[in-house]
């Protein structure tokens, strides 16, 4: 069986970084990326991976908290 396309894991080579769009949840990005706000101030980062809030729900934007998980719940009324 073959594995899911979101789950695959290619080198990105040297310099060079990924961005994992997740179904229905955040961005993933792998590698050597600057994060800067608005402004073009940096914006801190502490891991070699991190996960970008796309959902408007997270309460430490830019990243994600896993609030999107709750909004999906909400929408389907568990
Ligand atoms: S994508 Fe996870 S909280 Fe928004």
């Amino acid at each position: 069986m073959d594995t899911p396309p979101q789950r695959r894991s290619r080198p990105t080579g040297h310099g060079s970084a990924r961005i994992t769009v997740t179904p229905g949840g955040p961005l993933v990005v792998r590698g050597d990326v600057e994060l800067v706000d608005a402004d073009g101030e940096p914006i801190p980062r502490h891991r070699a991976t991190v996960a970008l809030c796309r959902c408007g729900r997270s309460t430490i934007q830019p990243y994600c908290d896993g609030s999107h998980a709750i909004g999906r719940a909400a929408i389907r009324g568990e």
